[in-house]
């Protein structure tokens, strides 16, 4: 039998993404969904949104149009709503985020070199996109640490019991499977329409906007903070923690970059090519379609290979390889692609360009401890290590 390419419970498995790109582009999984594994076929289908429609739940899991996360609600109100997101996530452009991000990566690794060594993922990685994204949308600052928590909970409930079933139990839903969470955000919504002078964050501009003439519900705005806080975070701290596994991991590549930050940013891209913190993204199939021959039909779950598509030789020489010197680093798909291509992508970069320019500039020697094995997240879509243990040495 052949191992299943959603199968990442021991690390993604690249070699059997290899086999079905060479020989069964579009081939089944052990749960019975179509796989995509070339680059071509991947990148068509994100942008076939008449075609494929995101989907995290269960068969048979119904969700509520008010509960329908971004990504799931059908165009044309998909590209209303996205334009609120967009311009929330812009505010990092007007320079607020960069001195912010670095004073947390600086304060964060004042402990871990006082100490000499600990668990980079818990005491470096986590704690920064958290932190990022609550203070974009205006979180009080001791609460931040809450949010990766929140976040980890909805994420390995991997959204499929966020709503009820047909004929099951009510009471799931956001509310149901992290109550503190929706509980805290309904908590800040009321607070700004209850304010004669709300604070101008995303939260407000949330509850300013109108949508078809119409302003989002309370239940609407819920969701999509939600999602929001959550997808801000959980892919931000595997992209970091994937870079810094194979930044600490090589001696040589962790001395090029002390010499030369410039390189920094190619790192982030290979790095997000070479391992992206989603591997997989999962549609419902609307149409019957055909794609290299195979028909999928419609009703069929289809997996979009992003880790696949991003090791494809007919798209990278030596896909396998990290290397500092492709033509065109930015060209992946670890963002997604079409009209759900990801709109937090710029700030995820400048995450991880700062997360690596000061881990660089503050630690002069970084080793894995020995015998350190990666141990993947416990979500089938996410792809980062859950421990990194490491010896460091503070730059003089
Ligand atoms: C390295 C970090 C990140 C990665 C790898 C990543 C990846 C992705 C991918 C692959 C998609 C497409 C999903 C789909 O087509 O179903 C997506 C969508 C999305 N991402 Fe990101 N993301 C990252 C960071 C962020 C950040 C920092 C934010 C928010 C501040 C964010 C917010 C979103 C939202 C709201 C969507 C849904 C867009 C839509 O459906 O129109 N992401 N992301």
């Amino acid at each position: 039998m052949v191992a299943d390419p959603l199968d990442a419970t021991a690390g993604v498995p690249y070699d059997v993404l290899a086999d079905l790109r060479g020989g069964c582009p579009v081939s089944r999984t052990g749960s019975g969904a179509y796989f995509l594994a070339r680059f071509d076929d991947v990148l068509a289908a994100t942008k076939n949104v008449a075609v494929f429609q995101a989907s995290f739940r269960a068969p048979g899991v119904v969700v509520p149009p008010e509960e329908q996360l971004i990504s799931e609600i059908p165009e044309p109100r998909h590209g209303k709503i996205r334009r609120i997101i967009n311009s929330a996530i812009a505010q990092h452009r007007i320079g607020r985020v960069e001195p912010f991000v670095r004073q947390l990566c600086n304060d964060l690794l004042d402990g871990l070199i006082a100490r000499g060594r600990g668990d980079l993922v818990a005491e470096y990685v986590t704690p920064i996109p958290a932190s990022v994204i609550a203070h974009l949308l205006g979180v009080d600052p001791a609460d931040h640490g809450r949010f990766a928590e929140w976040s980890d909970v909805v994420v390995q409930s991997s959204y499929a019991t966020l709503n009820r079933r047909e004929g099951g139990a009510e009471g799931e839903g956001l509310a149901g499977v992290a109550p503190d969470f929706a509980a805290y955000i309904d908590a800040m919504i009321a607070e700004r329409k209850a304010s004669p002078d709300p604070p101008d964050d995303f939260v407000t501009r949330l509850l300013n906007t109108t949508v078809d003439g119409q302003r989002l519900t309370d239940l609407e705005m819920r969701t999509q903070l939600a999602f929001l806080l959550v997808s801000g975070n959980e892919t931000t701290r595997h992209l970091i923690g994937n870079m810094l596994e194979t930044v600490c991991s090589d001696v040589s590549l962790f001395e090029r970059l002390r010499g030369d930050r410039s390189l920094v940013p190619i790192v982030v891209e290979e790095s997000l090519r070479h391992d992206p913190p989603i591997h997989v993204l999962m549609r419902d199939c609307l149409k019957d379609v055909e794609i290299e021959g195979v028909t999928i039909p419609a009703g069929a779950k289809v997996a979009f290979g992003l880790a696949s598509a991003n090791r494809d030789t007919d798209t990278y020489d030596d896909p396998d390889d990290f290397r500092l010197d492709r033509p065109s680093a930015r060209d992946h798909l670890a963002f997604g692609g079409g009209p759900h291509v990801c709109p937090g992508a710029s700030l995820a970069r400048l995450e991880g360009r700062l997360a690596l320019e000061v881990f660089v500039e503050r630690v002069a020697e970084a080793h894995v401890d020995d015998g350190y094995r990666r141990e993947p997240v416990p979500v089938f879509w996410a792809n980062g290590p859950q421990h990194l243990p490491v010896t460091l040495t503070g730059a003089a």
